[in-house]
């Protein structure tokens, strides 16, 4: 089974991303084969400053590999460095009904709020159909937001297929993450870097840890006993926690009689535990960009090959090829 993913760099890498996604790689890549990429292709949808876009691609890149991401057992790379991938998306373009990338959330979302968009964010469900497609995936780990893409995905496999008369592409298969409850952010909704309540992995010591005081509580007395699970700190300290640091927290929040301040405090204590040895790493690689630079080159050369087989049969299917 080959497992594959795409994440775009439009931002620093938050807790939401490492649990929602990022920690799903790195689990994987013990069970399946991984191809695991940065997409920068689809960043450009919104990432509008070449410097902003290079500083995120390589942070990603470092944070990836910081992480856990190995690439002795999966394959990293950054999406652009396989042209392959946007020669296939021409081919599946041209099945592609108006219609189905209408109903697409990204596209639909921008046009209700009366928002322009452009061509790229309106194909963007194509290129990742061929993102997938590409390297005959056969997992695809997710969050729930990105369900409908790769239903988009087999959607237009199995057209190129069936015009064809052909069996060219792979179907792949969702995996949803099992993280796919939502990580809150600062202000308890998801944390997302469109709403600016996000911390980042890697964030000075310093600066998490007054983030991390500014996390919104209620204003409920120091006293009263409360429901550990409806509360969003103690979502994110149970990210962190040991199991049993977790029902002692639990049982603190039942007990009542504690300021939320001490709570931050332990959360900011196991977060920056959490993070320690990846924050080493991290700082290991940056004073070796040459190392992470050849990973990547590694990481192209690899996904190509696979990436040409794929685009091979389908230039044969469709008569491009001769
Ligand atoms: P953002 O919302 O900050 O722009 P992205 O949409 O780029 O983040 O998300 C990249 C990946 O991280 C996706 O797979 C997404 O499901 C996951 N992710 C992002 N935020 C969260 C969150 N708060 N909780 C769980 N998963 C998340
Ligand atoms: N659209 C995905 C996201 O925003 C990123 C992505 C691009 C991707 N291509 C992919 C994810 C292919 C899985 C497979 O999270």
């Amino acid at each position: 089974m080959r497992a594959l993913s795409g994440i775009q760099p439009t931002g620093r890498f938050h807790w939401g991303n490492y649990f929602g996604a990022i920690q799903q790689y790195i689990h994987l890549q013990d069970e399946h084969e991984g191809y695991y990429f940065i997409a920068d292709l689809h960043a450009l949808t919104t990432v509008r400053e070449a410097e902003l876009l290079r500083t995120y691609k390589r942070e990603a890149a470092l944070d990836l590999l910081a992480l856990g991401l190995d690439p002795s057992k999966a394959v990293l790379f950054m999406q652009s460095d396989v042209p392959e991938v946007t020669e296939l998306t021409w081919l599946l373009m041209t099945c592609t009904p108006m219609g189905l990338l209408e109903r697409c959330h990204a596209y639909k979302d921008k046009k209700d709020r009366g928002l322009p968009a452009d061509a790229g964010l309106f194909t963007y469900p194509v290129l990742m159909a061929s993102d997938i497609l590409a390297y005959d995936s056969n997992l695809v780990p997710v969050g729930q937001d990105q369900v409908q893409h790769i239903e988009v995905c087999r959607d237009l496999a199995l057209r190129f297929n069936h015009q064809y008369e052909t069996s060219v592409f792979v179907l792949p298969e969702v995996r949803l993450m099992p993280t796919a409850a939502k990580v809150p952010g600062t202000d308890g909704e998801k944390m997302s870097k469109s709403y600016d309540n996000t911390i980042e992995l890697f964030e000075e010591p310093k600066a998490m840890r007054k983030k991390i005081m500014r996390i919104a509580t209620d204003s409920r007395p120091m006293d009263a006993p409360k429901d550990p699970d409806s509360d969003h700190l103690y979502q994110l300290y149970q990210l962190f926690a040991s199991p049993d640091q977790i029902s002692q927290m639990a049982s603190l929040y039942r007990t009542g009689g504690f300021g939320y301040g001490e709570i931050k405090k332990q959360l900011a204590d196991v977060a920056e535990n959490y993070f320690a040895e990846a924050r080493s790493r991290r700082q290991e690689l940056m004073a070796r960009p040459d190392t992470v630079h050849d990973i990547l080159v590694d990481g192209a050369k690899r996904a190509r090959a696979q990436a040409r087989k794929v685009l091979d049969r389908a230039r044969q299917a469709s008569g491009i090829a001769g």
